[in-house]
């Protein structure tokens, strides 16, 4: 190398500034994907925790038309930021829910519509917040350690394509707060694919 560039003075200056340009990209690229990769976990009131949140899971979502990878990393960011005892989805598939992207233990894989929390949720369209899951009519007991209950559902052009479940082993976990919030997330994921998408 330092022969051709002892030798060829324009060469040599050819291959220092490709050089260096590479570096540039090399670095950005590497800024780039740790920025895409890493979540932000902080501490405070539910409401800056998901307005923390909210950016982050919206950047995770650019350039990823993928309907099931969008869905899979926002069940791992509520799961990391929340520490819930279940996150995940359930999707619509010839009239049933059927078990989609999670983050927790093992759990049911079909619900039928007006089944359990998440059935009952999908019929009447609209987010469903149990207290206490064993008051619940009907509730389907995955697992004995889930107490409370939130269930969003994620819509489509109208129509219900899945839901969203969050399960705590807590009583009472879940409230208007997280009602607004895992609306809004929900609502920003079916803009996701903006066309032409899986669902
Ligand atoms: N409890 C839910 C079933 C799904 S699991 O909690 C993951 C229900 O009653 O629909």
């Amino acid at each position: 190398m330092s022969g051709i560039c002892n030798d060829e003075g324009i060469l040599c200056a050819l291959v220092e500034r490709l050089g260096n340009l590479c570096g540039k990209i090399k670095f950005l690229l590497s800024y780039l994907c740790q920025m895409a990769e890493h979540l932000s976990i902080i501490t405070g009131s539910k409401t800056e925790i998901y307005q923390s949140l909210i950016p982050q899971i919206k950047a995770l979502f650019e350039g990823e038309p993928d309907l099931i990878a969008n869905l899979a990393n926002v069940s791992a960011a509520l799961k990391e930021q929340f520490g819930w005892f279940w996150v995940g989805f359930y999707l619509v598939k010839d009239d049933e829910l059927v078990l989609g992207p999670f983050q927790g233990p093992v759990a049911c894989t079909r619900i039928k519509k007006g089944r359990g929390v998440c059935g009952t949720a999908w019929q009447n369209a609209e987010t469903l917040i149990v207290d206490d899951v064993e008051k619940f009519p009907g509730h389907i007991a995955c697992s004995s350690l889930s107490k409370s209950e939130i269930v969003i559902p994620l819509f489509k052009n109208g129509e219900v394509i899945g839901v969203l479940d969050v399960d705590s082993n807590k009583l009472g976990q879940f409230d208007e707060t997280d009602k607004k919030y895992l609306e809004e997330i929900v609502a920003i994921l079916a803009l996701f694919p903006p066309v032409g998408g899986e669902l």
